[in-house]
Protein backbone atom coordinates (compact mmCIF):
# COMPACT_ATOMS: atom_id res chain seq x y z
CA UNK A 1 0.00 0.00 0.00
CA UNK A 2 1.37 3.41 -0.80
CA UNK A 3 2.48 4.99 2.24
CA UNK A 4 1.09 8.82 3.10
CA UNK A 5 3.26 12.14 4.03
CA UNK A 6 2.61 15.52 3.72
CA UNK A 7 4.05 19.24 4.45
CA UNK A 8 2.20 21.35 7.11
CA UNK A 9 2.22 25.12 7.32
CA UNK A 10 0.19 28.45 6.72
CA UNK A 11 0.59 29.68 3.73
CA UNK A 12 1.67 25.88 1.79
CA UNK A 13 0.65 26.60 -1.29
CA UNK A 14 4.04 27.80 -2.36
CA UNK A 15 6.00 24.71 -1.03
CA UNK A 16 8.26 22.67 -2.87
CA UNK A 17 8.10 19.88 -0.71
CA UNK A 18 5.99 17.83 -2.76
CA UNK A 19 7.33 18.54 -6.19
CA UNK A 20 11.01 17.57 -4.30
CA UNK A 21 9.56 14.45 -2.39
CA UNK A 22 8.07 12.79 -5.80
CA UNK A 23 11.35 13.45 -7.51
CA UNK A 24 13.43 11.32 -4.74
CA UNK A 25 10.41 8.99 -4.85
CA UNK A 26 10.65 8.42 -8.92
CA UNK A 27 14.53 7.79 -8.18
CA UNK A 28 14.15 5.38 -5.64
CA UNK A 29 11.53 3.43 -6.57
CA UNK A 30 9.72 4.02 -3.13
CA UNK A 31 6.12 3.58 -2.79
CA UNK A 32 5.10 6.82 -1.13
CA UNK A 33 2.28 9.68 -1.90
CA UNK A 34 3.08 13.37 -0.21
CA UNK A 35 1.03 15.58 0.19
CA UNK A 36 0.67 19.86 1.45
CA UNK A 37 -1.60 20.50 4.18
CA UNK A 38 -2.92 24.08 4.67
CA UNK A 39 -2.51 23.86 8.72
CA UNK A 40 -5.39 25.12 10.68
CA UNK A 41 -3.64 28.32 13.06
CA UNK A 42 -6.00 27.63 15.88
CA UNK A 43 -5.82 23.41 15.61
CA UNK A 44 -2.48 22.44 14.21
CA UNK A 45 -2.67 19.32 16.60
CA UNK A 46 -6.10 18.33 15.15
CA UNK A 47 -4.88 18.70 11.63
CA UNK A 48 -1.59 16.06 12.83
CA UNK A 49 -4.08 13.71 14.54
CA UNK A 50 -6.56 13.96 11.62
CA UNK A 51 -3.69 13.16 9.63
CA UNK A 52 -2.07 10.37 11.27
CA UNK A 53 -6.13 8.65 12.16
CA UNK A 54 -6.18 8.77 8.12
CA UNK A 55 -2.92 6.19 8.23
CA UNK A 56 -0.56 9.03 7.48
CA UNK A 57 3.47 7.88 8.19
CA UNK A 58 5.17 11.21 8.21
CA UNK A 59 5.25 14.77 8.01
CA UNK A 60 7.56 17.94 7.01
CA UNK A 61 6.25 20.82 9.48
CA UNK A 62 6.85 24.26 8.03
CA UNK A 63 6.47 27.87 8.96
CA UNK A 64 4.56 28.77 11.91
CA UNK A 65 4.21 25.43 13.16
CA UNK A 66 7.74 23.92 13.72
CA UNK A 67 7.55 25.37 17.80
CA UNK A 68 4.24 23.51 18.59
CA UNK A 69 5.09 20.35 16.62
CA UNK A 70 7.87 19.95 19.23
CA UNK A 71 4.82 20.24 21.79
CA UNK A 72 3.50 17.90 20.24
CA UNK A 73 5.36 15.06 19.69
CA UNK A 74 6.01 12.25 22.31
CA UNK A 75 9.83 11.84 21.51
CA UNK A 76 12.50 14.19 20.26
CA UNK A 77 15.77 13.39 18.49
CA UNK A 78 19.32 15.57 19.92
CA UNK A 79 19.01 17.54 16.80
CA UNK A 80 14.94 18.41 17.76
CA UNK A 81 15.39 19.40 21.52
CA UNK A 82 18.56 21.48 20.71
CA UNK A 83 16.91 23.35 17.85
CA UNK A 84 13.57 23.66 20.08
CA UNK A 85 11.84 23.31 16.44
CA UNK A 86 10.46 20.14 14.45
CA UNK A 87 10.14 19.69 10.83
CA UNK A 88 9.93 16.58 10.69
CA UNK A 89 7.76 14.21 12.35
CA UNK A 90 8.06 10.36 12.00
CA UNK A 91 4.95 8.24 12.97
CA UNK A 92 6.66 5.47 14.75
CA UNK A 93 4.90 1.90 14.70
CA UNK A 94 3.05 1.82 18.17
CA UNK A 95 1.74 5.43 16.79
CA UNK A 96 3.86 7.28 18.99
CA UNK A 97 5.13 10.30 17.14
CA UNK A 98 9.11 11.24 17.04
CA UNK A 99 10.26 14.73 15.64
CA UNK A 100 13.51 15.53 14.39
CA UNK A 101 15.15 18.43 12.95
CA UNK A 102 16.98 18.41 9.59
CA UNK A 103 17.16 22.15 8.63
CA UNK A 104 20.80 21.95 9.72
CA UNK A 105 21.62 18.90 8.25
CA UNK A 106 20.63 20.40 5.27
CA UNK A 107 22.64 23.74 5.41
CA UNK A 108 25.94 21.69 6.42
CA UNK A 109 25.35 19.06 3.77
CA UNK A 110 24.77 21.92 0.99
CA UNK A 111 27.92 23.76 2.24
CA UNK A 112 30.36 20.99 2.50
CA UNK A 113 28.90 18.38 0.05
CA UNK A 114 27.52 20.56 -2.88
CA UNK A 115 29.88 23.30 -2.64
CA UNK A 116 32.88 22.23 -0.90
CA UNK A 117 33.16 24.97 1.79
CA UNK A 118 34.32 23.50 4.77
CA UNK A 119 33.26 24.22 8.18
CA UNK A 120 35.81 23.57 10.38
CA UNK A 121 38.12 26.05 11.87
CA UNK A 122 36.09 28.85 10.19
CA UNK A 123 34.92 32.01 11.61
CA UNK A 124 31.20 32.37 11.07
CA UNK A 125 28.79 35.07 11.58
CA UNK A 126 25.28 33.91 11.98
CA UNK A 127 22.60 36.78 11.83
CA UNK A 128 19.19 36.68 13.37
CA UNK A 129 18.30 34.95 16.81
CA UNK A 130 15.04 33.08 16.21
CA UNK A 131 13.66 29.89 15.07
CA UNK A 132 15.30 29.60 12.12
CA UNK A 133 19.28 30.19 13.47
CA UNK A 134 18.79 28.55 16.35
CA UNK A 135 17.45 25.33 14.01
CA UNK A 136 21.09 24.79 12.55
CA UNK A 137 23.23 25.56 15.73
CA UNK A 138 24.13 22.54 16.44
CA UNK A 139 25.30 20.68 13.32
CA UNK A 140 27.04 23.87 12.69
CA UNK A 141 29.13 23.60 16.08
CA UNK A 142 29.37 20.06 15.64
CA UNK A 143 31.56 21.07 12.54
CA UNK A 144 33.90 22.45 14.94
CA UNK A 145 34.19 26.22 13.22
CA UNK A 146 36.75 27.97 15.47
CA UNK A 147 34.14 30.52 15.92
CA UNK A 148 30.14 31.20 16.07
CA UNK A 149 29.21 34.91 16.28
CA UNK A 150 24.98 34.99 16.64
CA UNK A 151 24.17 39.10 15.59
CA UNK A 152 20.96 40.09 16.62
CA UNK A 153 19.33 43.36 16.12
CA UNK A 154 17.55 42.85 19.52
CA UNK A 155 21.03 41.61 21.24
CA UNK A 156 19.63 39.49 24.00
CA UNK A 157 17.92 37.22 22.37
CA UNK A 158 21.58 36.83 20.47
CA UNK A 159 22.86 36.32 23.78
CA UNK A 160 19.96 34.10 25.23
CA UNK A 161 20.46 32.02 22.24
CA UNK A 162 24.28 31.30 22.35
CA UNK A 163 23.86 30.74 26.15
CA UNK A 164 21.76 27.78 24.90
CA UNK A 165 25.04 26.15 22.75
CA UNK A 166 27.94 27.43 25.29
CA UNK A 167 28.94 23.46 25.82
CA UNK A 168 28.80 22.54 22.49
CA UNK A 169 31.41 25.08 21.08
CA UNK A 170 32.34 28.20 20.60
CA UNK A 171 29.69 30.61 20.64
CA UNK A 172 28.49 33.92 21.49
CA UNK A 173 26.02 36.44 21.23
CA UNK A 174 26.37 40.43 20.16
CA UNK A 175 24.09 43.16 18.70
CA UNK A 176 23.68 43.64 15.15
CA UNK A 177 26.16 46.71 15.49
CA UNK A 178 28.85 44.98 17.14
CA UNK A 179 29.28 42.24 14.83
CA UNK A 180 32.73 42.60 14.50
CA UNK A 181 36.18 43.31 15.27
CA UNK A 182 37.22 40.65 12.73
CA UNK A 183 36.03 39.74 9.72
CA UNK A 184 33.97 36.49 8.94
CA UNK A 185 35.11 33.50 6.51
CA UNK A 186 31.08 33.19 6.41
CA UNK A 187 27.96 35.47 7.16
CA UNK A 188 24.62 33.60 7.36
CA UNK A 189 21.40 35.00 7.16
CA UNK A 190 18.63 33.58 9.51
CA UNK A 191 16.34 36.76 10.03
CA UNK A 192 13.14 37.16 8.40
CA UNK A 193 14.39 40.73 6.83
CA UNK A 194 14.26 38.90 3.73
CA UNK A 195 10.35 38.31 3.43
CA UNK A 196 10.02 42.38 2.84
CA UNK A 197 12.86 42.18 0.85
CA UNK A 198 15.20 43.85 3.40
CA UNK A 199 18.48 43.13 4.53
CA UNK A 200 19.46 43.32 8.07
CA UNK A 201 21.62 45.98 8.83
CA UNK A 202 25.23 44.78 9.09
CA UNK A 203 28.16 46.32 8.69
CA UNK A 204 30.40 46.47 5.49
CA UNK A 205 33.89 45.06 5.56
CA UNK A 206 32.43 42.00 7.87
CA UNK A 207 32.79 39.82 5.39
CA UNK A 208 36.65 38.68 4.53
CA UNK A 209 38.08 38.68 0.88
CA UNK A 210 37.28 35.41 -0.57
CA UNK A 211 34.31 34.90 2.07
CA UNK A 212 30.96 33.13 1.58
CA UNK A 213 27.90 34.44 2.25
CA UNK A 214 24.50 32.00 2.82
CA UNK A 215 20.92 33.01 2.79
CA UNK A 216 18.91 30.23 4.45
CA UNK A 217 15.89 31.65 1.93
CA UNK A 218 15.12 31.03 -1.16
CA UNK A 219 13.27 32.60 -4.11
CA UNK A 220 13.25 32.09 -8.19
CA UNK A 221 14.76 36.00 -7.94
CA UNK A 222 18.04 36.62 -6.37
CA UNK A 223 17.50 37.42 -2.68
CA UNK A 224 17.81 40.62 -0.74
CA UNK A 225 20.68 38.98 0.63
CA UNK A 226 21.98 36.94 -2.10
CA UNK A 227 22.58 40.67 -3.72
CA UNK A 228 24.32 42.39 -0.56
CA UNK A 229 26.92 39.48 -0.57
CA UNK A 230 27.53 39.98 -4.39
CA UNK A 231 28.00 43.53 -3.52
CA UNK A 232 30.48 42.72 -0.62
CA UNK A 233 32.50 40.69 -3.01
CA UNK A 234 31.46 37.40 -1.68
CA UNK A 235 33.72 34.63 -3.59
CA UNK A 236 30.03 32.76 -3.32
CA UNK A 237 26.48 34.29 -2.70
CA UNK A 238 24.23 31.51 -2.23
CA UNK A 239 20.52 31.06 -0.90
CA UNK A 240 18.70 28.28 0.80
CA UNK A 241 17.42 26.17 -2.06
CA UNK A 242 20.21 23.57 -1.83
CA UNK A 243 19.48 23.76 1.78
CA UNK A 244 15.94 22.97 1.28
CA UNK A 245 16.85 20.08 -0.79
CA UNK A 246 19.26 18.50 1.09
CA UNK A 247 16.90 19.18 4.66
CA UNK A 248 14.40 17.41 2.35
CA UNK A 249 16.45 14.61 1.60
CA UNK A 250 17.22 13.83 5.14
CA UNK A 251 13.58 14.04 5.73
CA UNK A 252 12.93 11.03 3.03
CA UNK A 253 16.02 8.70 4.53
CA UNK A 254 14.35 9.11 8.24
CA UNK A 255 10.99 7.86 6.99
CA UNK A 256 12.41 5.15 4.07
CA UNK A 257 16.04 4.20 5.19
CA UNK A 258 16.74 5.32 1.95
CA UNK A 259 19.18 8.20 0.74
CA UNK A 260 18.21 10.10 -3.04
CA UNK A 261 20.31 11.82 -4.71
CA UNK A 262 20.01 15.31 -4.25
CA UNK A 263 21.82 16.99 -6.85
CA UNK A 264 19.43 16.13 -10.21
CA UNK A 265 16.84 18.02 -7.66
CA UNK A 266 18.50 20.59 -7.34
CA UNK A 267 19.27 20.83 -10.71
CA UNK A 268 15.90 20.61 -11.94
CA UNK A 269 14.21 23.17 -9.47
CA UNK A 270 16.71 25.80 -9.91
CA UNK A 271 15.20 28.23 -12.59
P1 LIG B 1 12.11 32.60 12.55
O1 LIG B 1 11.48 31.53 13.36
O2 LIG B 1 11.81 32.55 11.08
O3 LIG B 1 13.59 32.73 12.79
P2 LIG B 1 11.50 34.76 14.35
O4 LIG B 1 11.65 33.87 15.52
O5 LIG B 1 10.36 35.73 14.28
O6 LIG B 1 11.40 33.96 13.00
O7 LIG B 1 12.87 35.55 14.17
C1 LIG B 1 13.06 36.47 13.17
C2 LIG B 1 14.50 36.96 13.23
O8 LIG B 1 14.72 37.90 12.16
C3 LIG B 1 14.84 37.70 14.50
O9 LIG B 1 16.20 37.46 14.80
C4 LIG B 1 14.60 39.16 14.10
O10 LIG B 1 15.31 40.09 14.89
P3 LIG B 1 14.68 40.61 16.30
O11 LIG B 1 14.88 39.48 17.26
O12 LIG B 1 15.45 41.82 16.65
O13 LIG B 1 13.22 40.88 16.02
C5 LIG B 1 15.16 39.13 12.71
N1 LIG B 1 14.68 40.21 11.83
C6 LIG B 1 13.47 40.32 11.24
N2 LIG B 1 13.41 41.43 10.47
C7 LIG B 1 14.62 42.04 10.58
C8 LIG B 1 15.21 43.21 10.00
N3 LIG B 1 14.53 44.00 9.16
N4 LIG B 1 16.49 43.50 10.32
C9 LIG B 1 17.20 42.72 11.16
N5 LIG B 1 16.70 41.59 11.73
C10 LIG B 1 15.44 41.25 11.44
Amino acid sequence: MTDKYAVIGNPIEHSKSPQIHAAFAEQTGEDIEYGRILGDMEDFYGDVRDFVGAGGKGLNVTVPFKERAWQLVNERSELARHAGAVNTIIVLENGRLRGDNTDGIGLVRDLEQNHGFGLEGKRILLIGAGGASRGILLPLLEKHPQEVVIANRTESKAVDLAQLFTEQGQVRGVGLEHEHDEPFDLVINGTSAGLSGKVPEISAGCLKPGGWTYDMMYSNEPTAFVRWGLEQGAAKALDGLGMLVEQAAESFFLWRGVRPETAPVIRHLRP
